[in-house]
This record gives structure tokens, C-alpha cells and sequence, in this order.
């Protein structure tokens, strides 16, 4: 991620970086081949930028900050070798999938090295605290993927429900990245608070824009493949936008696709999307969460690090990759 504010965390991040090589040893050469292969594919890092971003607007210098980003990166990255098989995808971060190189089975059994090395590393912090936000964020973002799972395929799944399924795979850890900021920080209750909603926000802005750029991306910036979502017949929100407000051709079109599934329809889809303008409209309820996540941090003291938090929001809406 090159954006200005990166400066402020780049030795920080190093740190982190340290910590995750070291960490991800182990003796069992598969183990080892998978989660070096997907670690060295890179990732934006937003999630452990977002720990010490938090951390470093409420003053805090100390070391437990390095060990729990890696402790989120590698919960995040676990993820994304669980979810890469269930959703059959290719490419991730410019390169085959772990899935497609060494297969499903070594995949998921990679991802529970990594969440399991991840419980390792934040009881080797000792703090209370962090590891009830840590435990509880995993266990809702699995909940979230089943949900999202019960999902697909149908077409009647609405606004709310859709936003459920956001907030829990994906803004919760956003969610707890910044509480865990707050915690090593010594936060008060309302600096906390406010963390914690700056990252639900911010979280679902990103995910919003993820399902955007499913229909449009770049797939060099991106480095995944456009139409992963609609293969799997996921209701996404440029999808469930245009079944409300589409023309009656487009709505059917895509309602078929999502029963369906497939890349065949991907064409029509996008064509329905377009004339409905949806991914604007998707990227509007982003801004706006971008927005909130933007207010949500006003109880903290101003600094580089605050005004690095106010464009990382601003990022998460209006990304291209
Ligand atoms: C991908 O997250 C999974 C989602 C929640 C959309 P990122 O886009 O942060 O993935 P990397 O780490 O940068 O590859
Ligand atoms: C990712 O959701 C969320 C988690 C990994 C929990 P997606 O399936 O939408 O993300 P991408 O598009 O594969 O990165
Ligand atoms: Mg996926
Ligand atoms: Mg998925």
C-alpha cells in the first residue's frame, strides 16, 4: 500500500514483518511451502497498518502492537486460504491460489496452522482483553462465511442481510485490528469506542468496494479475477440493487444468474448492472460508511496518526485495488 501516511509506520511494519517470518516456521516442509507462498504474494497489509495506525494515534511506542498485527495478519491470511477454496477461486494477489498449486486439501490444513499459530502468538502476549476481542472476532467471521454460504443462490436476500454478512466476514476484524490499537494503547472507554467503530466502518466500506470491484476491476491491480461472485451466484449489493430498482429484464437477468451461478451470464450482468448504475450506488453506501468511520474517531486527540486513520477511510472507499 503506497499511500503518504505510510512513512509513519514503515519501521513499524518491518517489525511486523519480522514477526511474521519468524513465526510462520515450522517442521513440516507443506506447512511451510503453502504459508511462505501465500505470505511472499504481498496483500495491502491494511489490517495490521490499521493496529499501528490506531496504537500510534493514542501515543503508544511499545512492542505487543508488532506481535498482535502479525497475530491479525495471519488470522486474515488464514481466511484467505479457507475462502479461497470454498470459493473455487484462482488468483489471489497476482499469482495462482495456494488452492490451485498445492490443492484444497493443503490448503485448509495450512489455514489452520495459521489460525492455531496465530493463538500461539497472542497468548504469548498475555493480555486478557486482546484475546477475547481476537477469539470472538475469528469466531464471527467463520459465522459470517457460513452466512454468506446460506446465501448464495438466492436471489431474495436483501439489503440488511447482505450487510450482515459484510460485518461479520470481513469489518469484524477491521473492527477488532483497531480495539486491539486501543487496548495496547491504554485507551480510555470513549477513545475505544470510537476505534471499534471507526473499524466496523471502515471494514464495510472495504468489503462494499471488494463487491465492486468483483464487476470492474483491473485484475493486474487487483490481482484477482473479476466474476469470483457471481460464479458462486453471491447477492452482493450491485447485484441486489439492481433486482430493486433494474428495469424488469435486467432484475430477471440477474436473479436467473444468481440461481444459476456460472461465469456464462457474467456478460448480461454486467450489462444490467451498468444500465442501473449500481456500482455507483454501491460506492455511494461505501463513501458514506467511509464517512462514519471518519466521525467515529472525532474523540481522538489530533495527530499525523489521526490524520493517517482519516485516509486510510477515505482509501477503503475509493480504492482501485
Ligand atoms: C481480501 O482482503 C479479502 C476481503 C475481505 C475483501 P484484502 O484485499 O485486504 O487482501 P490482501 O491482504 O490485500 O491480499
Ligand atoms: C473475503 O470475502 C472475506 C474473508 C476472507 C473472510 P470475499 O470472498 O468476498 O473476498 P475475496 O474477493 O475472495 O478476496
Ligand atoms: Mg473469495
Ligand atoms: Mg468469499
Amino acid at each position: 500500500m503506497q499511500q503518504s501516511f505510510y512513512a509513519l509506520i514503515r519501521d513499524d511494519m518491518k517489525a511486523v514483518d519480522a514477526v511474521i517470518q519468524t513465526q510462520l516456521h515450522s517442521n513440516v516442509v507443506l506447512i511451510n511451502q503453502v504459508a511462505q507462498y501465500i505470505i511472499a504474494g504481498g496483500g495491502k497489509r491494511m489490517r495490521p497498518s490499521l493496529l499501528l495506525l490506531a496504537a500510534g494515534s493514542l501515543g503508544y511506542r511499545g512492542e505487543h502492537q508488532h506481535m498482535l498485527a502479525a497475530v491479525i495478519e495471519f488470522i486474515h491470511t488464514a481466511t484467505l486460504l479457507h475462502d479461497d477454496v470454498v470459493d473455487e477461486s484462482a488468483l489471489r494477489r497476482g499469482r495462482e491460489t495456494a488452492n490451485v498449486v498445492f490443492g484444497n486439501a493443503a490448503s485448509v490444513l495450512a489455514g489452520d496452522f495459521l489460525h492455531s499459530r496465530a493463538f500461539q502468538m497472542m497468548v504469548q502476549v498475555g493480555n486478557l482483553r486482546a484475546m477475547q476481542v481476537l477469539s470472538d472476532a475469528t469466531n464471527v467471521i467463520a459465522e459470517g462465511e457460513v452466512l454468506q454460504l446460506m446465501n448464495c443462490h438466492d436471489p431474495d436476500v436483501d439489503e440488511a442481510n447482505y450487510l450482515k454478512v459484510i460485518r461479520f466476514k470481513t469489518a469484524r476484524l477491521f473492527e477488532a485490528a483497531a480495539q486491539l490499537g486501543a487496548i495496547v494503547a491504554g485507551a480510555t472507554p470513549e477513545e475505544e469506542r470510537g476505534l471499534v467503530a471507526y473499524g466496523m466502518h471502515l471494514g464495510t466500506a472495504f468489503q462494499l468496494v471488494d463487491d465492486v470491484l468483483d464487476y470492474s476491476a483491473d485484475e493486474t491491480e487487483t490481482g484477482k479475477h473479476l466474476g469470483d461472485d457471481l460464479a458462486e451466484g453471491k447477492p452482493t449489493l450491485p447485484l441486489i440493487h439492481v433486482m430493486q430498482h433494474g428495469a424488469p429484464e435486467a432484475a430477471a437477468a440477474v436473479r436467473r444468474a444468481i440461481e444459476t451461478g456460472g461465469r456464462d451470464d457474467f456478460p448480461a450482468v454486467l450489462a444490467a448492472i451498468r444500465a442501473t448504475d449500481a456500482l455507483a450506488h454501491t460506492r455511494h453506501v461505501a463513501q458514506m460508511e467511509a464517512e462514519q468511520a471518519k466521525t467515529a474517531i472525532s474523540p481522538l486527540p489530533d495527530s499525523q496518526y489521526k490524520k493517517a486513520l482519516l485516509e486510510l477511510a477515505a482509501f477503503a472507499a475509493d480504492r482501485t485495488h
